[in-house]
């Protein structure tokens, strides 16, 4: 016979999460009931879940959720999981803006949704429009939505034509093509993440085009790979001045604000 106490010295990789999901109880459940031993249906569904996490399938997939900031977010293999490092945008943003204002803020290549849907939850009064070009994705970030966010499907700036705003937001794919930190992140989509032979890509295209998509005065907020920022320094400095750089929680240069220049 079998019980939690079992599987919990078995030494499985995330065995106490799994073990979380698939008898559907708390951890202080689980070691509150270290004898329980788990029926036959349980077990079959832990075993599953067992060999797919030991395949590398990430936890946050068979969960199906991810916990970003204050909140939960439905995640799937069509989008990125959340990363921590991402908040510190949320922080950014909280620290810019005047609460009792209303701003227009586009979160651009919104995946899970994860950035407007924070934003948005945190200032109602805020007016969020986040887009992607992935329809999968866009639709569980419809799903993870609390308030209400305008979603447009399309590539970068093609999906909000004719719109400006005052706060432009993007955490955008930054790896480069062949990077061997890749072979870690092969269930996450590759468009999520990938842009080009050095990364930037996506980044120079969002910089080129978001003057036209900014109000006066307005902002550009990016996420980048932490070795990145000479370069996107280098390519804001045309539009934009104002610049400010920051780093994450363990200290990695992570991303860049800069305001457009007055014309
Ligand atoms: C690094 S992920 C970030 C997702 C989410 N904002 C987050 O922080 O977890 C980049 C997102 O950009 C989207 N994306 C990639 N290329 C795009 C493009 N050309 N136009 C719009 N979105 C794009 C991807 O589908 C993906 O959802």
């Amino acid at each position: 016979m079998v019980t939690i106490q079992d599987y919990f010295n078995s030494g499985i990789i995330d065995i106490a999460l799994l073990l979380s999901l698939a008898l559907n109880k708390s951890h202080a459940q689980l070691i509150t009931h270290y004898d329980y031993q788990p029926n036959n249906e349980e077990k079959t569904q832990l075993n599953q879940l067992i060999k797919q996490r030991q395949s590398g399938t990430p936890f946050a997939y068979l969960s199906g959720t991810k916990g970003f900031y204050h909140l939960n977010f439905k995640v799937t293999p069509s989008t990125l999981i959340p990363r921590p490092e991402t908040e510190l945008l949320i922080d950014i943003v909280l620290d810019l803006f005047d609460e009792n204002q209303t701003y227009e803020i586009l979160d651009l290549g919104t995946g899970s949704g994860i950035i407007a849907v924070t934003i948005s939850d945190k200032n109602p009064q805020w007016r969020l429009t986040a887009t992607d070009f992935s329809m999968d994705a866009l639709n569980i970030a419809r799903q993870n939505a609390k308030t209400n966010i305008n979603f447009q499907l399309g590539s970068w700036f093609k999906a909000t034509p004719n719109q400006t705003f005052d706060l432009i937001i993007s955490n955008p794919p930054y790896i480069k093509q062949g990077d061997p930190h890749l072979n870690d992140l092969g269930f996450e989509p590759q468009s999520a993440l990938v842009s080009g032979k050095n990364g930037l890509d996506d980044i120079r295209t969002i910089i080129d085009n978001a003057p036209q998509h900014l109000n006066k005065k307005g902002y550009l907020l990016l996420e980048h790979g932490f070795d990145q920022q000479q370069e996107i320094m280098w390519l804001l400095s045309h539009d934009f001045f104002k610049i400010k750089k920051f780093k994450d929680y363990n200290q990695q240069n992570r991303a860049i604000l800069a305001q457009i220049k007055e014309s």
